[in-house]
């Protein structure tokens, strides 16, 4: 892929970097890793790049990056190192809560809503980290829909470019300190407190099937219902963010959901996606013509989360739990919005 960067941006955040700000040092460098060390970082936008770079080299203390090639030439595994600091696995369970709230509410109804009795949902977390966005995904969808429900009619999968991560997302065992964004509740029924920390509900776990994946250079899933890739996107140059999104674009069913973190947002110039949420940051795939899916009515929708919110499980548990959470007055009151106007 070209260094230079092209002036058509995919992302509204994703401003083109102008050619006078490219350093040919720097260029040199990512050139030598994707050739010589199958390590092809050539997507990610310069200056968070550069960024990581420099704590590495800080760590080494090496000053220029023309010593710091001469490093990787002498140490073989001195990429992997690398990586480590540019893949940036910060995540968490339930992060930007009103996000999942609105998935909860609006999105899962509408997926169930669209699918035949026979169908399975399919639910792809793309950039997992250490997997607190799929098992959020799991806990939404078992308090919406039931454990049972989602034993026999959910599938999922969760993906990340980083091996290290994924076997800690496989592992599936979080600190205190990870945990406390999970309302209690939520906490007690979902994971087992042990000696090394808490453990995610072993039945549901198994339902998730983790791979290693980079977004760049592997064939995307197919036929999936919910694609979750938040905060992921704003890593890469708007060039490489487009070839993203079109390859989710075949990812996604036709009635098909892409739920992006609150910083990413698509700019629709391909007729993609449509936005069914600013906020959120929630997308619908544009249908292909070819297809044949059954096209749902609000009507039919909004009849579906009505019986689905009649259980009531999923607000009863986070009004419940919220007492104990910072975020308990915004959520709620957000919460109740929502729920009043999905009913509307
Ligand atoms: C900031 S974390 C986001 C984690 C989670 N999605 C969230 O929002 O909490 C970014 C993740 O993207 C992964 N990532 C970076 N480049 C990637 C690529 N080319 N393919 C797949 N995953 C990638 C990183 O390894 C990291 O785990």
């Amino acid at each position: 892929m070209s260094t230079q960067m092209s002036s058509h941006n995919c992302f509204l955040h994703g401003q083109a970097q102008s050619i006078d700000e490219v350093n040919p040092e720097f260029e040199t460098l990512l050139d030598y890793l994707k050739r010589r060390r199958d390590c092809d970082l050539t997507s990610y936008k310069r200056p968070g790049l550069m960024r990581r770079f420099q704590n590495r080299m800080q760590q080494l203390k090496i000053d220029t990056y023309q010593k710091y090639l001469q490093h990787l030439q002498c140490h073989s595994d001195e990429h992997l190192a690398l990586l480590n600091d540019v893949l940036i696995n910060f995540t968490g369970f339930f992060r930007d809560r009103n996000a999942w709230i609105y998935l909860a509410t609006e999105v899962i109804p509408r997926i169930i809503a669209s699918q035949r009795s026979h169908e399975v949902v399919r639910v792809w977390s793309a950039g997992c980290a250490s997997g607190p966005e799929i098992y959020s995904v799991l806990i939404l969808l078992s308090e919406v829909l039931g454990v049972e429900f989602c034993l026999q009619r959910v599938q999922c999968y969760a993906t990340d470019a980083d091996a290290d991560a994924l076997q800690r997302a496989q592992r599936a065992t979080y600190s205190d300190l990870e945990t406390t964004s999970i309302p209690p509740q939520l906490l007690e029924k979902y994971f087992e407190q042990t000696e090394q920390g808490y453990v995610f509900h072993r039945e549901l776990r198994n339902l998730v099937t983790f791979e290693q994946h980079n977004l760049i250079k592997d064939a995307p899933l197919s036929d999936i219902d919910l694609l979750i890739c938040r905060n992921v996107l704003m890593y890469f140059t708007p060039e490489a963010q487009e070839v993203i999104l079109s390859r989710f674009h075949h990812s996604l069913k036709n009635i098909g959901f892409l739920f992006l973190g609150q910083a990413e947002l698509v700019m629709n110039d391909r007729q993609m996606f449509s936005l069914i949420d600013f906020k959120q940051k929630i997308y619908t795939k544009e249908p292909e013509l070819e297809d044949d899916s059954p096209i749902i009515s609000k009507a039919h929708w909004q009849q579906v989360a009505h019986q689905l919110q009649g259980q009531d499980a999923f607000w009863q548990t986070i009004f419940e739990s919220s007492s104990c959470d910072p975020l308990a007055d915004l959520l709620t009151k957000l919460a109740t919005e929502i729920k009043d106007t999905a009913l509307q």
